[in-house]
């Protein structure tokens, strides 16, 4: 889901459709647009595609003002009615919205009793509330304002008035929303990315501040109505990132990207005497913490469960993993020193956000490791650690996955270092063996093009099981398969499969064992023996070292610690094969979002 807009002398809407593709990869299932022009407001929208929107638009509107939205359904069903922009009952005003309205039907019922709303959705009511207080005798940024003040919730807002010919009203509340601006027109959207093709310069928005976008202007006021300053920053993305190129698919680019990601974070975070580092406040606060709490959602998640491992074995800090939806509920009991670590590839899931938020407000201490310099979290942590894994567009996570367990390797090392402990290993010298064994992996696609077609072609269901990290990494490879192929799959530790699981395994079953690590490799090949007794087809990947003949795919021999890095990645390039073979939209699988700014 997103938001963009432009005002100045163009044509707005191929400026808006352009935008909107670049944000198609957040997730979205329905799109539309509003331009602005002497004659009033037209309405575009569409259930579906960009492609689908682009064809419903009107090629003679000629309009220099406009919003646009990719709409991810929360409240009312995906379809045309329900998708954004939305208008009040007189016409007046057209709002996008992105975000949640948790108090609507409340608002509903004390201000618009016998209004007539058209759609199901919540952002409907915010638009009918401004035309009320306009129709009231409120100017329109007093009712926008008003407005705001009522609604509970998370909220990136862009308002037309179709009375006012130079000018968008603008807001957010805990979902992302940037301005974007330039010398003869200036526009907003949800990130960088959609407004690229036309500038590099943003300012960041707060919570809870309304800003009027003019085309040769931008005044930014907190809700009091003071006026802001804040210079623009310059979008460090390279416009070429962004492309796919010659690649039939963004996650496909971004799985070939791995070694280089894994080179790139060794360069970024060394020094110059060529030493592993990370900046110096933030080893002191690793160094502090008596108990970290790792804090994610999704991949992310799984890559902290790995990134436990990390500060446990290499620096000795007891580590927690939580998963953020969960969190506010279930808070831990917390340790003296603690240090929250939020992993987040977009640096914008709302679930995690709202963890920090929570824990700042008790006075702790975070740390984000993130993807997106600028991000949310980045902003409002103590502490970034960047992933430089580049732009990630696909849905299914990749190689943001390898690029936070690199990361977190490097900060649990480094910390390790500076407490004193012994390292048994050179962490930049073994990195740089996961580049090649990724890199020897990925040119081996056509075997596990084989293995997808094998194992899955008819499968129903799927299940990855491993013992000690590899467990970990098989939550992440049943997830990428879900994800992108929408075949039933389940992580688990080989363990405890006889305890439950092994009930669904049927002739046939697809199961695949990760054989990474040496302490457990016989029990795991138990495992796979109690499936295959019940006729489960098992596809072994093995480490060299560990390996067996008849094993399926054999993996180059890699740190124990890092094997992760590498057992992925057969995973993940199973999961898009086996998408392939069933027609699936591998970059935008369906419900799914990319980066999702609702709780
Ligand atoms: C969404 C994406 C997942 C991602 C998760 C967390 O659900 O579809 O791929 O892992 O959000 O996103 P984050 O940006 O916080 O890592």
């Amino acid at each position: 889901c997103g938001i963009v807009g432009y005002i100045g002398e163009l044509d707005a809407k191929e400026i808006l459709l352009k935008g909107l593709e670049k944000l198609e990869y957040r997730g979205y299932d329905s799109a539309g647009i509003a331009v602005r022009n002497d004659e009033g407001i037209t309405v575009f929208k569409e259930k579906g595609r960009i492609a689908d929107l682009r064809s419903a638009v009107d090629n003679e509107v000629k309009a220099p003002v406009g919003i646009g939205h990719t709409r991810w359904a929360t409240h009312g069903v995906p379809n045309r009615l329900n998708a954004h922009p939305h208008q009040s009952a007189s016409g007046r005003f057209t709002l996008v919205h992105n975000g949640v309205i948790e108090n609507y039907h409340l608002l509903q019922k004390a201000y618009l009793k016998g209004i007539q709303v058209a759609s199901d959705t919540d952002t409907e009511i915010i638009v009918q509330l401004v035309d009320l207080f306009v129709s009231e005798g409120l100017t329109t940024e007093e009712a926008f304002r008003k407005t705001l003040s009522l609604l509970h919730g998370s909220y990136a807002l862009a308002l037309l008035d179709s009375e006012a010919a130079d000018i968008i009203y603008v807001a957010k509340n805990k979902s992302p929303l940037l301005v974007g601006v330039a010398d003869d027109f200036n526009v907003i959207a949800s990130d960088a990315m959609a407004m690229l093709q036309v500038t590099n310069q943003f300012v960041e928005l707060h919570d809870k501040e309304v800003v009027l976008v003019r085309k040769n202007g931008v005044t930014i006021t907190n809700l009091e109505g003071t006026v802001i300053e804040r210079a623009p920053y310059t979008a460090e993305l390279d416009a070429s990132d962004i492309e796919k190129g010659t690649y039939p698919h963004y996650m496909l680019k971004e799985m070939d990207e791995q070694p280089a990601v894994m080179r790139k974070i060794i360069q970024a975070y060394a020094n110059e005497a060529g030493e592993l580092e990370i900046e110096a406040d933030i080893l002191e606060a690793l160094q502090q913490a008596d108990r970290l709490y790792i804090i994610a959602a999704g991949t992310s998640y799984h890559a902290g469960l790995v990134g436990k491992q990390y500060f446990e074995k290499i620096a000795q800090i007891p580590v927690e993993v939580h998963i953020s939806s969960e969190f506010g509920y279930n808070m831990p009991l917390l340790s003296e020193k603690p240090l929250f670590i939020f992993i987040s590839q977009s640096g914008e899931t709302a679930d995690s956000r709202q963890v920090l938020v929570k824990i700042k407000e008790m006075g702790h201490k975070a740390l984000t490791v993130t993807n997106v310099a600028g991000s949310t979290l980045s902003r409002e942590s103590d502490y970034t650690l960047l992933l430089h894994a580049g732009p990630e567009i696909a849905v299914a996570s990749t190689k943001a996955y390898v690029a936070q367990i690199a990361v977190l390797a490097v900060a649990a090392y480094v910390t390790a270092q500076a407490k004193g402990i012994a390292v048994d290993f050179d962490l930049k010298q073994e990195l740089a063996i996961v580049a090649n064994n990724i890199q020897a992996v990925i040119e081996r696609k056509a075997d596990l093009e084989q293995i997808a077609e094998d194992f899955l072609k008819i499968a129903r269901n799927a299940f990855f099981i491993g013992r000690n990290v590899d467990f970990y990494v098989s939550l992440e490879g049943a997830l990428k398969l879900k994800e992108i192929s929408y075949i039933q799959a389940e992580g688990f530790a080989g363990g405890e499969l006889k305890h439950g699981t092994i009930a669904l395994i049927e002739e046939g079953t697809p199961v695949f064992a990760l054989v990474s690590q040496k302490d457990v490799a016989l029990n795991i090949r138990g495992n796979v023996k109690e499936v295959t007794a019940r006729g489960a087809n098992a596809c072994i990947i093995s480490m060299e070292g560990m390996a067996e003949d008849d094993d399926t795919f054999i993996l180059p021999a890699t740190h124990p610690l890092l094997t992760p890095l590498v057992t992925v990645v057969p995973l993940q390039l199973i999961s898009y094969y086996a998408a392939l073979h069933r027609r699936c939209d591998v970059d935008k699988p369906r419900n799914l979002a990319k980066s999702v700014t609702v709780e």
